[in-house]
């Protein structure tokens, strides 16, 4: 694997490999005093973040020190992009200055392939990390929610997973519809019609736009972050209306089996699709989530910066 970009990029057996890898560095790391593994010293890691985060950038610094590599941080508001300067200029600085591998996050869907084949092009640039790409895609979050699902439910294999919300806007549906289908589960999308993308006849998945009806039916339910920011400053239905119709309320939650788990990749906005009380139940996984993330990003610039089949865990 030279970068990951997209989970449609993973077979079955890559993927439960990178699973499998996350978990050896959550036992290897499982009570010791100094949480620190040589495995990447002397190697150097840039998140480059053209978009807030809080999650993504700092699981990957964590997961970066933790594993003692050299972790530079850069924000798109206080480099010289700001100046104006070209993603292609500023991609080629980050390399010259020592990048083994560039983790971005931008905007713009794509972002992410166009800089991976730039290093293409510069031979023996830095391994490249997709950390959420405009509408597109977000694969590292994808598997951290599989591992999440995978320790909750056991094999993922017939499970039945609804996705719910804002489909259109997230790059979380689209890695996730893609990687737990490739993992062998049933991926429905539960959303308005409006909140659907062109295209999504193509993914690996069914279509419901009735949460009520599918509830019962679901061994995880991932709801979706409302995404105002890329919705031009109005979206149909209506803030209350989406609730209403696809929240994940206290009535709601009654609805589902007692043994299914509720997933939502954070930022939540409670009391929009996320009832207050819902997003503090045992069955929210929503730290653990977080928690998984540091593993399986630990398994990935792992498996992007030695590449070997041994266990990086030593
Ligand atoms: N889930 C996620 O990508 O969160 P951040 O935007 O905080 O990184």
């Amino acid at each position: 694997m030279r970068h990951l970009l997209s989970t449609q990029d993973l077979s079955v057996d890559e993927a439960t490999e990178l699973l499998d890898e996350a978990e050896r560095f959550e036992q290897a790391l499982t009570g010791r005093e100094v949480r620190k593994l040589p495995t990447l010293r002397g190697r150097t890691v840039m998140t480059v973040f053209y978009e807030n985060s809080t999650r993504t950038r700092v699981s990957f610094e964590v997961a970066g020190k933790w594993m003692s590599a050299d972790v530079i941080n850069v924000s798109a508001s206080s480099s010289s992009a700001g100046k104006g300067e070209s993603l292609r200029d500023t991609v080629k600085t980050l390399h010259a200055a020592g990048a083994d591998a560039l983790i971005v996050r931008h905007p713009a869907s794509g972002a992410a392939h166009q800089i991976a084949s730039w290093t293409e092009v510069d031979g023996d640039g830095p391994a490249v990390i997709n950390a959420g790409d405009g509408t597109h895609e977000h694969p590292t979050q994808a598997l951290l929610d599989a591992l999440t699902l995978r320790q909750r439910l056991g094999s993922l294999e017939g499970r039945r997973i609804g996705i719910v919300g804002d489909v259109l806007h997230s790059r979380v549906a689209r890695s996730n519809a893609h990687l737990l289908a490739t993992l062998g589960a049933e991926v429905v999308l539960i959303a308005p019609q409006t909140l659907l993308p062109v295209g999504v006849a193509e993914w690996p998945v069914t279509v419901s736009h009735s949460l009520d009806a599918e509830l019962p039916t679901l061994d995880a339910v991932m709801l979706l972050r409302v995404q105002a920011e890329r919705m031009n400053g109005g979206f149909f239905p209506s803030a209350r209306e989406y609730s209403v119709r696809y929240g994940l309320n206290d009535r709601r939650l009654a609805l589902l089996d007692d043994n299914a788990v509720i997933l939502h990749p954070g930022p939540m906005l409670r009391g929009m699709e996320i009832g207050y009380s819902v997003a503090d139940s045992p069955r929210a996984t929503v730290l653990e989530q977080v928690r998984n993330g540091v593993h399986v990003r630990m398994a990935v610039l792992f498996r992007l910066l030695v590449g070997t089949d041994s266990p990086g865990t030593q």
